[in-house]
C-alpha cells in the first residue's frame, strides 16, 4: 500500500495523506498537532485510525 499519495484522509477537512506524512517528516509527530494545523479530526472523527496509523508507519526515528 503507498501511504504517501494525495488521497484524502479525512473528508470533513480535505486533509490528504500527503499532508500529514509532510508533517511527521517534518517532525510534527503527534495528533494534536497535526489535528490543528491541518482541521483533521476536527470533524466526525473518522480518520482517527487512519492517522494513528499514519503516525506509527512514519514516526521518525529516535
Ligand atoms: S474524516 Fe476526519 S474528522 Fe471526519
Amino acid at each position: 500500500m503507498n501511504n504517501e499519495t494525495n488521497d484524502i484522509i479525512c473528508g470533513c477537512s480535505g486533509t490528504t495523506r500527503l499532508e500529514v506524512v509532510k508533517l511527521i517528516d517534518q517532525g510534527v509527530a503527534d495528533l494534536d498537532r497535526i489535528s490543528r494545523i491541518t482541521g483533521a479530526l476536527s470533524g466526525c472523527g473518522g480518520c482517527e485510525f487512519e492517522l494513528e496509523h499514519l503516525l506509527e508507519s512514519h514516526r521518525p526515528e529516535p
